[in-house]
């Protein structure tokens, strides 16, 4: 017996060096891997399922059973259920799937799958739980009870019990289907701004196509006599997303996007709106009574406050999709922007929304979870890579990270006033603020068509009315220290081509997301600070501010190693910026962070139309000896 103790040593030392071994390997790879992706973006939860390899081994004794069976009796578009899980042979990967529409079994699948084999089940479920999570003692008991918060997304729901975790699915039983009693309801309003200041845009989802119900919006001001706007319906269908998952198990049908321009607006008033559907037997079906606050008129002196953030994503809050492990904070954030809502004017998610990747089930999820953000003060969106970007589909960047979406649904569900949705830049004012929105996804080097209409913008604000002059874009085309590439500080090329039109144009602040964190630079032009001071800003506009604000939700990147000069403050932590401005002389920025809403940084800029106008190093066109 004491003879092979010692190979059984070594034996166990070998593997133990080939352990660590791979373990070497495997953090390699991940760093180099994550040195191509994104470090912070996480993965789809919904995408580690391998649902396509799921087998039928339905057991006679194992049962899912899902109360109540009809949902919304009071016209609610949330609500809990409650599902209770038995299995003979419960193991600890064993994990529910709630599925919608309820079948979802092969019969449902597209006959255009060019697969061999036809897999039992073709779409991916809308989000998961391990059956152990509300009980730790399942896999000794086989019973445990989840509550689920489902929201009307158009089709009923069943709960599926799995074995064999998320790689080798093993379906041992099906609940009951539960349901929404109007799964058409007009849900989840997004306001916008209009292509004009006193024009604002109300964008909904239903199940209504536009032979089946007429759209409409019911509104005016608070207390008065309400009008009927029409609204316009859009859709898409699988053979619009460029890619899978989108395109495959992703896929899910999205209903119908209906857009109502109420225009002619009263500057800073309350109006009241409610979404409507007219059927053609002349009844209408009504959403809940909503209301926002006009726009000022542009160069309006009265206080405006703006909220900047990017990289949100979605959470579940009955802890599905191993809860808060893709998007961290982004309940965090969502809920103090609700919190603070009446001291908010207008909100600017500068790109990657849902992080949907694909699942098109997410984006209604998103809709239903900024709804109390969304249907009250304009939110107005930019595009990121997680909308867009699918190799050879004209995408600046030839990532996968939108999933084969390819921009259609960020451009469907949310309006911009855009002269093309397809190309996401637009301008838009706010009082006295003017947003130039550029589209990070698209080209924006000199002598591209976005290079034009970034000039173009920034060359329409009047300063005297309009001194705040804004810049937007979703990849960080001016300053970080986080390094994703090599430690090359965001797109330089990005710089390079845009610097000239934020210096001669006098853009104060530019706001970038992407990187997932906060991070401020001096006022700075070609890398150098132009500006000793560091929270009190005056006279002239030497250079632009540029703000990183992608910690709305999505796991965070690291600061960098690298210290700058130009860095004045960064954190890694979860937050958003907002903008006061108090009138046409003073402007404050706050960054608060998402856990606790306090102000972490700030700084103001004081200064006269005087300040603006005066020539500084490249702010200028030349001037002639004539006179
Ligand atoms: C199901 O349970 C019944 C009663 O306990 C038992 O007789 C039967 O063998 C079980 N079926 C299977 C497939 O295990
Ligand atoms: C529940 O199951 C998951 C997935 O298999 C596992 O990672 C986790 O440790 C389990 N939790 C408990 C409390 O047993
Ligand atoms: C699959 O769906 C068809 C049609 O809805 C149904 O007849 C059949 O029983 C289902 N199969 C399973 C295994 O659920
Ligand atoms: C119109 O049709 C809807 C849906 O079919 C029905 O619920 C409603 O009662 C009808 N209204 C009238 C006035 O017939
Ligand atoms: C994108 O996906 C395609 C198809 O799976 C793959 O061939 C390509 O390498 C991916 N591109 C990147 C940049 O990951
Ligand atoms: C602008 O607002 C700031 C901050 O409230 C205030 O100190 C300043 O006096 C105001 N300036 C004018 C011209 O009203
Ligand atoms: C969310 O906010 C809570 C309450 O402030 C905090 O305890 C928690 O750490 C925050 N979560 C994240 C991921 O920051
Ligand atoms: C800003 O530019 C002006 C004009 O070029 C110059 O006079 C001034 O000193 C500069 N200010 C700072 C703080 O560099
Ligand atoms: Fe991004």
């Amino acid at each position: 017996m004491s003879v092979p103790k010692p190979q059984m040593e070594e034996g166990f030392s070998f593997l133990s060096l080939k352990v660590v071994l791979l373990l070497v390997l495997l953090v390699q790879f991940t760093v180099a891997d994550s040195h191509h992706k994104h470090a912070g973006d996480g993965v789809q939860p919904l995408s580690k399922i391998q649902i396509h390899r799921a087998v039928y081994e339905l057991h006679e004794n194992a049962s899912v059973k899902a109360y109540p069976v009809l949902l919304g009796t009071k016209g609610e578009d949330s609500q809990w259920v409650t599902v209770e899980v038995a299995s003979p042979k419960p193991s600890e990967d064993d994990w529910l799937a709630v599925f919608s529409p309820a079948n979802f079994n092969s019969s449902t699948c597209p006959s255009t799958d060019d697969r061999q084999e036809t897999p039992n089940i073709c779409s991916a479920p809308i989000k998961y739980r391990f059956a152990n999570d509300s009980n730790a003692d399942y896999v000794k008991t086989g019973e445990a009870s989840l509550k689920f918060q489902l929201i009307n997304q158009r089709a009923d729901f069943s709960f599926a019990l799995f074995s064999g975790g998320l790689f080798s699915p093993k379906l041992l039983a099906v609940s009951n289907a539960v349901s929404f009693v109007n799964l058409n309801a007009p849900l989840y309003p997004r306001l916008a701004q209009g292509k004009y200041w006193d024009e604002m845009t109300v964008t909904w989802t239903s199940g209504y196509n536009i032979i089946e119900a007429v759209p409409f919006v019911e509104w005016g001001l608070k207390g008065e006599a309400q009008i009927q706007s029409p609204a316009g319906t859009l859709t898409f269908h699988r053979e619009s997303m460029c890619a899978p998952p989108a395109r495959t198990v992703g896929w899910r049908d999205p209903g119908f996007f209906h857009t109502s321009f109420l225009k002619n607006l009263w500057p800073n008033s309350l109006y009241t709106y409610k979404l409507g559907h007219r059927l053609s037997n002349g009844s209408n079906i009504w959403s809940k009574s909503y209301h926002f606050k006009s726009s000022p008129y542009p160069g309006q002196d009265s206080l405006q406050r703006v909220v900047i953030f990017g990289d949100m994503g979605k959470a579940e809050r009955d802890g599905s999709n191993e809860y808060n492990a893709y998007q961290p904070g982004s309940l965090n954030t969502t809920d103090q922007l609700i919190k603070d809502l009446d001291k908010i004017d207008i909100v600017f998610h500068i790109g990657d929304i849902a992080y949907a990747n694909g699942y098109i089930s997410q984006w209604d999820q998103f809709t239903s979870q900024v709804e109390p953000i969304a249907s009250v003060v304009p939110y107005m969106i930019a595009s990121g890579n997680h909308e867009r970007d699918v190799p050879g589909t004209g995408s600046f960047y030839d990532g996968n990270d939108s999933g084969g979406e390819c921009g259609v649904l960020a451009e469907t569900m949310f309006y911009v006033p855009a002269e093309n949705r397809a190309k996401f830049w637009y301008s838009t004012d706010y009082g006295m603020f003017h947003f130039c929105i550029a589209d990070s996804e698209h080209d924006w080097r000199e002598g591209s068509e976005q290079y034009k209409f970034i000039e173009k913008c920034l060359a329409s604000a009047d300063r005297q009315k309009q001194p705040w002059l804004i810049f937007v874009a979703h990849r960080v085309l001016g300053y970080t220290s986080s390094s994703w590439r090599d430690g090359s500080f965001g797109e330089p090329m990005g710089r390079e081509s845009l610097q000239k039109l934020w210096q001669k144009y006098k853009v104060d602040i530019a706001f970038f997301g992407h990187v997932h964190n906060y991070e401020r630079t001096c006022p700075i032009y070609q890398n150098q600070c132009v500006n000793t001071e560091k929270s009190h800003y005056s006279g002239t506009v030497n250079g632009t501010i540029h703000v990183v604000v992608g910690g709305g939700g999505s796991h965070l990147t690291d600061s960098g190693p690298v210290q700058t000069t130009w860095s004045l403050f960064r954190d890694s932590d979860f937050g958003f910026v907002k903008l006061t401005a108090f009138n046409h002389s003073s402007l404050l920025l706050e960054y608060k962070k998402s856990s606790d809403g306090k102000v972490y940084d700030s700084f103001t800029i004081s200064r006269d139309y005087r300040d603006v106008l005066a020539c500084v190093h490249d702010g200028c066109e030349p001037t002639t000896l004539a006179t």
